[in-house]
Parts: C-alpha cells; sequence; structure tokens
C-alpha cells in the first residue's frame, strides 16, 4: 500500500515536472513563435507602455474643484438651446464617451457629417476634431456650444444662462478665485478642458503584458501584436501609449469628405489618427462610421481601400492569410480595460 502510495506521488511530481519544463520552455520560445527575436519584441512592447503623466497647460492647472465643476458643465443640457443635450449626450461614458451610431445626431436630430469621436485619453494631443481644426481642449468646448448644427447656443448666451444658475456661483468661485469666479466663456472652456484630460481608460490585459504577465493576453493575441508591428505595419500611425501619432492621414476610406484637406492642400481625404484604446467598445468606425466590426477594418487595410493621389504611402496590399487577420483583431481585442463606473452630478440650479 505504502509503496503504491509512493509511485502515485512520484509519477504525479514526474508529471508535474515535465509540465513545468514544457512550460518554461513554451515562455522562452514564445517570442520565436511569432516570428521576432526577445530584444526586438520586449523593445515594441515597450514603445507601447504609458501612460506619461497628464500635460496640463501652464494656463490651465489642474484643480479638483475645476475639475468637478467641468463635470456639471459637461453633463448639463442647459447649454443646449433646446434644453436637452449636454456633452455626455454624444460622448456618452456608457459608450466609451461616443454615442454608438455611425454618425452624431445634433440640433433638432439632425445627422451630423461625421462620428462622434471618444473623449478619452485626449490629453495628449495637439490638435482636435477629425480634421484637426481645434486647437486646445479649452477652445473645442466652446466651439461645441455654438456650433449651430451640435447644441446651437451663442456663448453669450451661454454666459447668460450660467449666470442665471445660482448654484454655478459657488462652484466657479472656488474652481477660479484668481479670477474673482468671473462666469465666463473663458473659464467656462478651461472647466470643461480640465474635466476632459481626467478621462483616461484604466490598465488593459495588452498592458498586463507589457509589464512582464505572459499569461495577460492569448498567445493569438501576442502574434498579432507582432503583425500590427511588422507585417501588417499599423504601427506606422498607431504608435505610443494611446495608439496614435495624433497626425494626418488618407487611409483610403471611399467617403468623399476631403477632411484635413480644407486647411492643408497635400492632405486630401486626410483624418486624425484615431486612438485604439478601448477600440472593441466603439463601433462602428472611421469619420463616417462606414466600417461596422474590427473585421471589416482588417480588410480593408489589407486590400479594401481607395487608391488616389492622396492616399497615404504607408498603406499598401498587406497580403494577410485569415489566421493573422484573426490575430490583429484578436490583439485589438486586449485594448480593452474596465473604467469605473462614471457617476452623473447633480446639477446646480
Ligand atoms: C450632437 C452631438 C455632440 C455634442 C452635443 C457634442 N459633441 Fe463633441 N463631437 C461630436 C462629433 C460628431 C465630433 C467629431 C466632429 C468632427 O471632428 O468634425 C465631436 C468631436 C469632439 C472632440 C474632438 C475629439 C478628438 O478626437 O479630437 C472633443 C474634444 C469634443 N467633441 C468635446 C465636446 C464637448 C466638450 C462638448 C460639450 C460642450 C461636445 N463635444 C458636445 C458630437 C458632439
Ligand atoms: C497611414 C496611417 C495608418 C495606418 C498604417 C493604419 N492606420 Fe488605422 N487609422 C488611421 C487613421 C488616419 C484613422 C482614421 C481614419 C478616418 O476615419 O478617416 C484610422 C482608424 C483606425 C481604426 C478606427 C478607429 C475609430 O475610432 O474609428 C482602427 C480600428 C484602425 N485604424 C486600426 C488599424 C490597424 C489594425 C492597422 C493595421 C492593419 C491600421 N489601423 C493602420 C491611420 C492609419
Amino acid at each position: 500500500m505504502f509503496y503504491q502510495h509512493g509511485g502515485k506521488v512520484r509519477k504525479l511530481s514526474l508529471i508535474l515536472m515535465s509540465t513545468l519544463c514544457v512550460g518554461a520552455l513554451m515562455s522562452t520560445a514564445s517570442a520565436e513563435n511569432l516570428g521576432v527575436g526577445k530584444k526586438e519584441l520586449e523593445k515594441m512592447k515597450s514603445s507601447f507602455a504609458g501612460p506619461e503623466p497628464v500635460p496640463y497647460p501652464k494656463d490651465n492647472p489642474y484643480s479638483e474643484a475645476k475639475a468637478e465643476l467641468g463635470k456639471s458643465l459637461f453633463f448639463d443640457p442647459r447649454l443646449s438651446t433646446s434644453g436637452t443635450q449636454s456633452c455626455a449626450t454624444c460622448h456618452n461614458p456608457s459608450f466609451y464617451w461616443q454615442d454608438g451610431m455611425p454618425k452624431g445626431v445634433g440640433h433638432e436630430h439632425k445627422t451630423l457629417a461625421r462620428r462622434t469621436t471618444s473623449t478619452q485619453n485626449l490629453a495628449w494631443d495637439a490638435l482636435f476634431f477629425w480634421d484637426g481644426r481645434g486647437d486646445s481642449l479649452e477652445s473645442q468646448a466652446t466651439e461645441a456650444i455654438a456650433l449651430p448644427k451640435v447644441m446651437n447656443m451663442t456663448m453669450e448666451k451661454a454666459e447668460e444662462v450660467l449666470n442665471g444658475i445660482k448654484g454655478y456661483a459657488p462652484l466657479f468661485k472656488n474652481a477660479f478665485p484668481e479670477d474673482d469666479g468671473k462666469i465666463n466663456r473663458i473659464n467656462l472652456g478651461k472647466a470643461i478642458a480640465t474635466y476632459e484630460r481626467t478621462l483616461i481608460s484604466k490598465e488593459t490585459p495588452f498592458d498586463k503584458w507589457v509589464k512582464g504577465d505572459e499569461a495577460a493576453i492569448s498567445e493569438t493575441a501576442k502574434l498579432g501584436f507582432v503583425l500590427f508591428n511588422k507585417k501588417a505595419n499599423c504601427v506606422a500611425c498607431h504608435s505610443g501609449w494611446t495608439f496614435s501619432d495624433s497626425s494626418f492621414h488618407d487611409i483610403g476610406l471611399a467617403s468623399t469628405d476631403i477632411g484635413r484637406g480644407k486647411f492643408e492642400k497635400t492632405l486630401q481625404h486626410a483624418f486624425k489618427t484615431t486612438g485604439l484604446r478601448n477600440i472593441v467598445e466603439r463601433a462602428p468606425y472611421m469619420h463616417d462610421g462606414s466600417l461596422k466590426s474590427l473585421a471589416e477594418v482588417v480588410e480593408h487595410y489589407n486590400s479594401g481601400f481607395t487608391k488616389r493621389e492622396s492616399l497615404s504611402d504607408k498603406i499598401k496590399p498587406l497580403k494577410l492569410t485569415d489566421k493573422e487577420k484573426g490575430a490583429l483583431v484578436a490583439f485589438l481585442g486586449t485594448l480593452s480595460s474596465k473604467d469605473d463606473p462614471v457617476t452623473l452630478p447633480i446639477l446646480p440650479r
């Protein structure tokens, strides 16, 4: 009996030891299986590590009071003429700060020309909107309020509305003590921009892998990451922690919108590179909402793009196999984070 029992233990430990060995072999062989050297893989991974500390501008430093005021303003529909649309109507936290629709729906329920972008992870960008016409989050916020098709307010009227709501006075006093708590368009833009700079996505399975947790993502997703950096060369534009070079490119979508071309002749049909964090959650895709799934996006880059003079020279037929396409989609799926639930503010009266 005793002998038999010992045998079982020995057999078990043998099995255990061999599994451990295979496991160790697999993880050292992991880089080679993916068709890339270990050092090169580590370098690729570290180029997406982050995020850098939020660069608050000198003339609009962070304060909790300012971010809290900004949150109220972001959720306040009284900043629209109809009294029904706030920033959060379109930049809805439930839809990862977008609206889940192919194109935005503005004043009087009219469909806008482009898809609503996410207001998450924008703190590091220099230019805003699909065509980069906004040069700061501060000015961008007041533009959204004033655009006839969006919230259809004038800034004079917005200042009048806020000055007429008693509960806003102490909030502006706390947020802008150096300016006597003035309720004007400048402080309104500053408060909303400060709130927007706090909207940062949380750690993803991909980030855990970058930090060294081999089990955080699947081998298929790891292959997708290598393809993203090498054969598919997505990294040529989707680089850094946010997966965006914050620049403008024509990726060959069929849309006739000239985008950045309105401001720079050589950039016809070019649009701002979108960041890719939480991307699975943010369908449909592109400035025109024309691609419904990540599989469609990969198909577009593989061979579905429109050739024209302005097409970026980084967009070329990729000749991906079905397995490689699946791996790219699997990788993109590792960029989602479980963000903290957003509590709605009780708006000042
Ligand atoms: C009716 C829907 C709607 C409302 C309301 C709205 N937006 Fe937007 N927002 C959009 C759309 C659509 C775009 C993309 C437009 C474009 O680029 O031409 C956009 C773009 C943006 C961007 C640019 C993001 C980037 O990637 O560069 C920011 C920032 C932004 N909105 C903030 C706000 C703020 C702040 C408010 C409230 C003051 C607001 N929006 C109200 C629909 C809306
Ligand atoms: C030449 C630069 C460039 C390359 C290379 C590139 N992208 Fe993009 N990507 C962009 C731009 C610009 C946009 C926004 C385009 C638009 O809407 O007009 C975009 C949009 C996207 C979107 C949609 C984002 C959203 O919020 O709608 C996804 C997903 C995406 N790219 C993934 C990839 C993948 C995967 C690859 C590699 C196969 C890749 N990209 C290669 C520049 C590039």
